[in-house]
């Protein structure tokens, strides 16, 4: 079973409990993470990119996107990706890995942070993903960075589950029409694909910047436990009913 905030009790995540995920601020919550208890971090932290300016893009459908994205301002987004990829490598357990998602923008920060925090970094994927807007005068971006890093090259989770697995993933997103939602969520396929490749039943994946909470959602079909982080309250709201829908400890296994 999912769990809320439950601060207080001791395990093997300090104050947290197992599948349980909370509303406030990473970089506050990361740092009550014991030393190495973390098995795999998927994570899409905010770009710093406007996105008032950016909402024609992504408010298709109007007044069904949940308002109030936490952006972090452009001139602090070194030092803020810095402290979080840095708390990253200090919870992570010694074979423990992680997939970081960077829109091009500002993904010389995010290379930088994950080299000096000291992680080595396995593949840099490119998500191919449909975006039907229109431009003018330069090409439609399509593609988001996957960078996934290691914390010991020599000692990793790798499940060979597709014979050539390689580092072009075209998913498409997914459009939930009609309904609510937040204005970025990574497609359920994506996540299923992370988790076969570099996690087992019952490990531990920590997503710090939940958004909608797919991580979450989609470890907990798979019969991973989860630990999630989110500032914005009605994304919290939003992912915490996510879970409530589905039944933990999922049946789909590997
Ligand atoms: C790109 S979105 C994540 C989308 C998510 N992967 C999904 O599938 O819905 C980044 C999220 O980080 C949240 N955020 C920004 N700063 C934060 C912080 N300091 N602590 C926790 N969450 C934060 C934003 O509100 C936003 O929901």
């Amino acid at each position: 079973m999912w769990k809320k905030s439950q601060v207080g009790m001791s395990t093997q995540l300090g104050p947290f409990e197992p599948d349980s995920i909370h509303n406030g601020d990473a970089l506050v919550y990361l740092r009550e993470i014991p030393a190495g208890s973390i098995d795999l971090i998927i994570t899409d932290p905010p770009f710093a990119i406007d996105f008032r300016a950016k909402k024609l893009n992504y408010n298709r459908t109007g007044g069904n996107v949940l308002e109030g994205y936490r952006e972090i301002p452009a001139e602090d987004y070194r030092d803020f990706t810095r402290e979080w990829v840095s708390e990253a490598f200090r919870v992570l357990s010694p074979s423990g890995s992680m997939y970081v998602f960077s829109g091009w923008n500002r993904l010389r920060d995010v290379l930088e942070a994950i080299d000096d925090a000291g992680f080595v970094t396995m593949n840099h994927i490119i998500w191919k993903y449909q975006f039907g807007v229109f431009t003018r005068k330069k090409f439609v971006t399509s593609h988001y960075h996957i960078i996934y890093a290691v914390k010991n090259p020599h000692s990793y989770i790798f499940n060979k589950v597709e014979h050539y697995p390689e580092d072009v993933w075209a998913i498409k997103r997914e459009y939930w029409k009609g309904k609510q939602k937040t204005p970025t969520k990574l497609p359920s396929e994506l996540v299923r694909k992370i988790l076969k490749f570099s996690s087992n039943p019952g490990d531990i994946v920590l997503d710090p910047f939940l958004g909608s909470g797919t991580v979450a959602v989609v470890s907990s079909e798979m019969g991973r436990r989860f630990l999630g982080f989110e500032v914005v309250e009605d994304y919290y709201e939003f992912a915490k009913a996510r879970l409530e829908e589905k039944p933990a400890g999922g049946a789909s296994g590997q």
